[in-house]
């Protein structure tokens, strides 16, 4: 199954996929495109380096959200994924977007949905003292970063928790759900059901 990857920045969770498909762990997918909004997103040369078609879309040159999208839609729609992953793709999507990859889109976001939606996820949470944040990967709604998840990663915040050491601990979980989230969507063991809830099959 072919899989496209958006991003917009370092591409640290793109290299997680990369790295798990290349040890035959990614469910059969094979990352056949990278597209960043941003020319300069370092995920890009990430995607160069692996041997896949790393595609600049630069969403300024485009008068609108929307033009944007059709445009964006174009580029994915030519390699005709089974799979849009969303890897620190820092765009808010047009509803028409988010339908046209419905049940076939998902999106990593740092804290424990429906904690903490947004940006600033880490500084929130400890502001607020939890003892608990960490990660969730999710299919991608119309709400931002509202739809059902698929799988969480917990880590426990220590009592005078420092801020980086909190966002480090959560990349690491990052890179270890994220792949495991994309093989259960190839292996069709996750789905999101029509009535928006993701539904278990051939889980172990
Ligand atoms: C991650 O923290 C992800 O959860 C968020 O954006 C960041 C992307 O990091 N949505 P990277 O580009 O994968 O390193």
């Amino acid at each position: 199954p072919r899989v496209v990857v958006l991003i917009s920045g370092n591409g640290s969770n793109l290299q997680a996929l990369l790295d798990a498909q290349q040890h035959e762990e990614l469910g059969g997918g094979e990352i056949v495109a990278v597209v960043a909004n941003k020319a300069d997103a370092y995920g890009l040369k990430r995607a160069r380096d692996a041997g896949v078609d790393a595609v600049a879309l630069p969403h300024r040159e485009y008068d609108s959200r929307e033009a944007f999208d059709a445009a964006l839609i174009k580029v994915i729609d030519r390699h005709e994924p089974h799979l849009v992953v969303l890897a620190g793709f820092m765009r808010i999507l047009t509803p028409a977007f988010v339908d046209h990859y419905r049940g076939r889109m998902l999106n990593i976001h740092p804290s424990l949905l429906p904690a903490y939606q947004g940006l600033d996820t880490h500084r929130r949470a400890l502001a607020d003292g939890v003892s608990e944040h960490g990660v969730s990967v999710h299919f991608v709604t119309e709400e931002l970063d509202g739809g059902p998840v698929v799988i969480q990663a917990v880590v426990k915040v220590e009592p005078e928790q420092d801020l980086d050491a909190l966002i480090e601990k959560v990349h690491a979980r990052e890179h270890l759900i994220y792949p495991i989230a994309v093989r259960w969507f190839l292996e069709g063991r996750i789905k999101l059901s029509a009535d928006g809830k993701v539904t278990l099959d051939n889980m172990p």
